[in-house]
C-alpha cells in the first residue's frame, strides 16, 4: 500500500489537516473516505465534470471535498447526514475548501431527503448505513441521468462478503444481496474495485 501511495497523488494539505482532526476529535474515524480513495473520487469526478452530485453520508466532509473538485462553474454537490453534531465540524473544512458556494449540507435521514429532491445526478456516492443498501438502490435508480455514475462504499465489508451466508451479520447479508442486484441489473455496467473496504462503480446505460 505504501507504494501505491507514494506513486499515487498526493493527498491535499487541507485533507491531511481534515483527517488528523477527525482522527483527534471525531467518533469512528475509520469511516472516513482518506488519502487513495479521496483521490480515486476526485479523479472520477474531474472526468466526468458533473453539474451535479448526490453524497450521501457526509460525516466530516472528506469526500465531499474530493468530489467536488471536479464540480464545473455552476456545478453543485446536495450532501446528506443524519448526524447534526458534526455540522460544525464539516462547516470549518468546507469554508476553507474554495468549494463552500458548491455544497449543500441536509441533515436528516437520507432515504426520506432523497424522495424530496428534484435534481438528476451525474454521480451518487452512496456511503451510509450498511443495512439500508437496498433501499438506497430502490431510491435513487430514477435519480442518475444517463451516463451518471454511482459509487458505493464498503462493498467488501472487510472481506466478510465472502461468506456472507456463515454470517448472521445484517449489514454483510445487505451488501452481499446489493452486489448481486448491481451484477444482475442490466441498466448498470459494474466493476468492483477493490481498493480500502471496496468500492464499486456502476454506470448507468
Ligand atoms: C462512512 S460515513 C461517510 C464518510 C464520508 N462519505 C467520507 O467520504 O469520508 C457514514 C455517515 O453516514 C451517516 N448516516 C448513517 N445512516 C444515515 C441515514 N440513514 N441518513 C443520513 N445519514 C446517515 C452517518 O452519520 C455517518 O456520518
Amino acid at each position: 500500500m505504501e507504494y501505491v501511495i507514494n506513486n499515487s497523488e498526493d493527498e491535499p494539505e487541507l485533507l491531511k489537516e481534515l483527517a488528523k482532526e477527525t482522527y483527534q476529535k471525531i467518533l469512528q474515524p475509520r469511516m472516513l473516505s482518506g488519502h487513495p480513495q479521496g483521490r480515486i473520487l476526485s479523479l472520477l469526478s474531474k472526468i466526468i465534470r458533473p453539474k451535479r452530485i448526490l453524497e450521501i453520508g457526509t460525516y466530516t466532509g472528506y469526500g465531499t471535498i474530493c468530489l467536488a473538485e471536479g464540480l464545473g462553474k455552476d456545478g453543485k454537490i446536495i450532501t446528506i447526514d443524519k448526524n447534526e453534531e458534526i455540522v460544525k465540524f464539516q462547516n470549518k473544512y468546507f469554508d476553507k475548501s474554495g468549494f463552500r458556494d458548491k455544497i449543500i449540507q441536509l441533515n436528516g435521514d437520507a432515504l426520506d431527503l432523497i424522495e424530496t429532491l428534484d435534481d438528476k445526478f451525474d454521480i451518487i456516492f452512496l456511503d451510509a448505513d450498511k443495512e439500508n443498501y437496498i433501499e438506497y438502490y430502490k431510491s435513487i435508480s430514477n435519480k442518475l441521468n444517463n451516463g451518471g455514475i454511482l459509487i458505493s462504499d464498503n462493498v467488501l465489508w472487510s472481506g466478510k462478503v465472502l461468506e456472507s451466508n456463515k454470517s448472521d451479520d445484517i449489514e454483510t447479508k445487505v451488501l452481499n444481496e446489493f452486489n448481486q442486484i448491481l451484477k444482475d441489473d442490466k441498466k448498470f455496467e459494474t466493476i468492483i474495485i477493490p481498493i480500502r473496504d471496496g468500492i464499486s462503480i456502476s454506470r448507468l446505460i
